[in-house]
């Protein structure tokens, strides 16, 4: 059996939390493997809404393994939050969570380091969720870090200290006041709870899992923007965020990797800083801002708003060999007179369509194609065959031009508000 991979195609809250806890039936384990606490993962049902940040987005089903596989990060305070958080609404997970002995540690000096660096950069800043994701993999490829394992050796206390030493002293450059006392405490009891947890050699329990039949839907974090190596260097996060990083992040090998289901809103939106072609800095953006409640899910900064990108889009279905498409936030058009989508950029002067080395809004200029709207509310849908005609056009310009099925369209925050379109896996 292959493992499928979904993941963000944008600058990331696309709705890769809705969408697996919408597919997670139709599989048995789910593994997050890249990112931590940066993410914020919503899932709304029953009434209920709910943010995860490093549990991947199966947890409500009961019978489903979640893994929080080696390539994610953890911070044992936001982690044992987040368990308390299931707690309260009786989701079971002592049996059906499961973290990699190798995934990551954040320290609570990894936090502080992310937030003097970002204080050091001025307007240059990267718009950090400071979390610490940045400095903790920074210490992972710089061999330093911590991992879930070492928790349960006796000298973690000591291998614990002498990296805060080590971050200590790069701290002491920095020109920031802090108190490390304030979050060590909460700190260590969040290491005594995720002590209590299953910790595994995840990179086997998937193989073999695999092996003995058993489907793995891989759960992505941020979007193909962000990625360190193909996303808006270096506005970017840390971790490699495309379906290469299920290679690395669970220890899936590339053959085993099975449907890639690419997630992008209707439109698009960007938190922190970097460059975004299509943003849409007046009314539009305030309206697409308004009516998609665009806030940040972990951070609840404003998003920035735009219209869909192609050649960005196009970009990350090459990277990620996307084979199908969820398109999101379908509901939020609604209203817009014409639907614009950029389909080339000017630069210097040229007509290209791909994102060049160096993207910068003042030098980058969208070229847009317009599409009609339609104003029939979307959110009571319940069937693919109910969209309006000008949302099927719009869907039928989208797949031909991206030559990828759209096979989820989305109209709603809520599980029910899906809508299946020959859905064709699993
Ligand atoms: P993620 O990080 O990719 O999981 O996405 P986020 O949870 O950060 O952001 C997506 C936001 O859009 C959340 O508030 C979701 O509840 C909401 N959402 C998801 N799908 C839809 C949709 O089709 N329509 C509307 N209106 N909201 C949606
Ligand atoms: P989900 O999984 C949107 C952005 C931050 C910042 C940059 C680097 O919910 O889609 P970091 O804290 O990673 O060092 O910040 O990346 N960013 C996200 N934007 N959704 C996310 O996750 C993000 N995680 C990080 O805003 O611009
Ligand atoms: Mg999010």
């Amino acid at each position: 059996m292959k493992g499928d991979v979904l993941l963000g195609l944008q600058w990331g809250d696309e709705g890769k939390g809705k969408i697996v806890d919408v597919l997670t039936p139709k599989y048995d384990i789910i593994g997050r493997f890249q990112g931590g606490p940066n993410a914020g993962h919503t899932l709304e049902f029953d009434g209920i809404k709910h943010v995860l940040h490093t549990i991947p987005s199966g947890i409500f089903h009961n019978d489903i393994i979640n893994v929080v596989g080696n390539g994610v990060v953890i911070d044992p305070v936001i982690f044992a939050e987040e368990l308390r958080k299931l707690d309260d609404r009786g989701v079971s997970y002592k049996e059906n969570l499961l973290v990699s002995k190798k995934a990551h540690l954040i320290l609570p000096t990894h936090r502080l380091l992310d937030k003097a660096s970002e204080l050091s950069k001025g307007n240059a800043k990267i718009g950090s969720t400071l979390k610490g994701i940045g400095p903790t993999y920074m210490d992972k490829t710089g061999r330093n870090g911590l991992r879930v394992g070492d928790i349960f050796e006796d000298n973690f206390k000591d291998r614990y200290q002498t990296l805060v030493d080590k971050h200590l002293s790069i701290l002491s450059h920095y020109d920031m006041e802090y108190d490390l006392s304030e979050y060590e405490p909460a700190w260590m009891k969040g290491i005594d709870i995720l002590r209590q947890l299953t910790a595994i050699d995840s990179e086997h329990y998937i193989n073999d899992s695999m092996k003995s039949g058993k489907k793995v839907l891989a759960e992505g974090a941020q979007g193909t923007l962000l990625d360190i190596d193909f996303g808006t260097y270096p506005f970017v996060t840390s971790s490699n965020t495309v379906t290469a990083g299920t290679c690395t992040g669970l220890g899936v090998a590339p053959n085993r990797i099975g449907e890639v289901i690419g997630i992008f809103k209707a439109y698009c939106t960007r938190v922190g800083s970097g460059p975004f072609p299509t943003e849409l800095e007046d009314e539009t953006g305030e309206l697409l801002r308004k009516n998609g409640h665009e806030f940040g899910a972990t951070t609840g900064r404003p998003r920035r708003c735009g219209w869909v990108d192609i050649p960005a889009l196009k970009y990350a279905i090459m990277i990620n060999g996307v084979t199908q498409l969820a398109m999101m936030k379908a509901d939020v058009l609604s209203s817009f007179k014409t639907i614009k989508v950029c389909t080339h950029y000017i630069y210097k002067g040229e007509k290209i369509d791909y994102l060049p080395f160096n993207i910068d809004d003042d030098t980058l200029g969208p070229v847009y194609h317009e599409l009609e709207g339609w104003d029939e509310d979307l959110t009571g849908l319940s069937d693919i065959s109910e969209l309006p005609e000008a949302v099927n056009q719009y869907i039928a310009y989208l797949e031909d031009i991206l030559e990828t099925p759209i096979t989820i369209v989305s109209v709603g925050p809520d599980r029910k508000q899906t809508l299946e379109r020959n859905l064709s896996f699993a």
